[in-house]
């Protein structure tokens, strides 16, 4: 059975429907453990209530090489093979990177390379696009940047505001985060220059 670990910073909605996916069976794997960088994350005790073990490592105040490797450490004492960062708003360092290569997703709420970073729906929002939503993609050493697993698409209504559009964009994250999981773990891709061609 391969070994996930989660990496929250807040509220944990994906890893709650990563969580969902788990239990239900449709991805064949078990949650090792959730690390959150901050000890108040809601998602701490979604994680309680579901029985999954949590740690709680602080960043603040650490450099970001000191920071990953405490984290790696705890990955390896777990012997995770998959790290899928799930609303974890740090990024990671190239010795962490290269510690898991190609064994790190991220999902992000705008359709790549279109809005990376902070609050990319309201990025998304207020530049006035009429489609937007996420992304699920390998982590490399850039921001946002690397192969893209899945996307989905969700149109920006007028009378939308930035809360009703980020609640349906969630929802999709909610949808695509498990399947790329699903996908990577069955090693059903090829990864050929930028593009992920699904087998
Ligand atoms: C999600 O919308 C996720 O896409 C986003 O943070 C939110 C976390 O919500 N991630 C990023 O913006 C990463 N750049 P969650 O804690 O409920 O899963």
């Amino acid at each position: 059975m391969k070994r996930l670990a989660i990496l929250i910073s807040g509220r944990g909605s994906n890893f709650e429907a990563i969580a969902a996916s788990v239990a239900g069976g449709t991805i064949p794997a078990e949650i090792a453990v959730v690390i959150s960088n901050r000890p108040a994350a809601p998602g701490l005790e979604i994680a309680r209530r579901l029985g999954i073990l949590s740690v709680v490592i602080p960043s603040k105040g650490l450099d970001r090489e000191v920071y990953d490797r405490l984290v790696l450490d705890e990955l390896d004492r777990h012997q995770v093979d998959l790290v899928c960062l799930a609303g974890f708003m740090r990024l990671l360092s190239a010795q962490f990177i290269r510690h898991f290569p190609q064994r790190i997703l991220n999902i992000h709420p705008s359709l790549l390379p279109a809005f990376p970073g902070l609050d990319a729906q309201s990025q998304a929002f207020e530049h006035g696009v009429k489609i937007t939503g996420c992304t699920v993609h390998f982590v490399d050493e850039h921001l946002d940047a690397g192969p893209i697993i899945l996307q989905s698409a969700v149109p920006v209504l007028d009378n939308d505001t930035v809360e009703t559009l980020a609640g349906r964009i969630l929802a999709e994250e909610h949808r695509i985060y498990p399947r790329a999981i699903r996908i990577v773990l069955a090693g059903a891709y090829e990864v050929v220059g930028r593009r992920v061609i699904l087998s």
